[in-house]
């Protein structure tokens, strides 16, 4: 069983995935409206992988005898100023759900919740992925600047960005 604190707590990370979501999902049109389907493509999959966060840990609060409850999501930005501006604004973001991930992690650790802190690890795997992903498109936008062929080969490469199912998931078949 889930003790009531950890329970409240996953259930508000649910949110906060949902949330990383339709942020996700808003930066995607952001990318489609400045001619940018292969940017656009890239936050579409980052969509999809938020999804699959807050689902692996509705799966989770279920296996452990837990109760889901959804709250609701927040509106989220829809202007942003640049290509640059986007991919910032997702580093940070990403800063902010890492701290989410740590915060979490601590109090399964001081209310001795070995279960829970077992399937965070994943999300602390995933989080230093997440944050390299950003740093690494804004280094290259950064060196690109306002060149017109390196904008399109940026877009380029991240439109080539697929969707795998989150291996928690996979591994569950869920
Ligand atoms: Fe669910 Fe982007 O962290």
């Amino acid at each position: 069983m889930l003790i009531k604190k950890i329970e409240d707590a996953i259930n508000e990370q649910i949110n906060a995935e949902m949330w990383s979501a339709y942020l996700y999902l808003s930066m995607a049109t952001y990318c489609h409206s400045e001619g940018k389907p292969g940017m656009a493509q890239w936050f579409e999959v980052q969509f999809n992988e938020e999804q699959d966060h807050a689902k692996i840990l509705y799966n989770y609060v279920i296996s452990r005898g837990g109760r889901v409850s959804l709250k609701a999501i927040d509106a989220v930005p829809t202007e942003w100023k640049s290509m640059l501006d986007v991919f910032e604004k997702t580093l940070e973001h990403e800063g902010k759900v890492t701290s989410l991930i740590n915060n979490l992690y601590a109090l399964a650790t001081q209310e001795n919740d070995y279960a829970t802190q077992s399937m965070l690890k994943w999300f602390v795997d995933e989080q230093v992925e997440e944050e390299s992903n950003a740093q690494t498109i804004i280094d290259q936008l950064k060196m690109i600047a306002d060149n017109g062929y390196g904008l399109y080969m940026l877009d380029k490469e991240l439109g080539a960005r697929t969707y795998t199912q989150a291996s928690p998931l996979a591994a569950s078949k869920d």
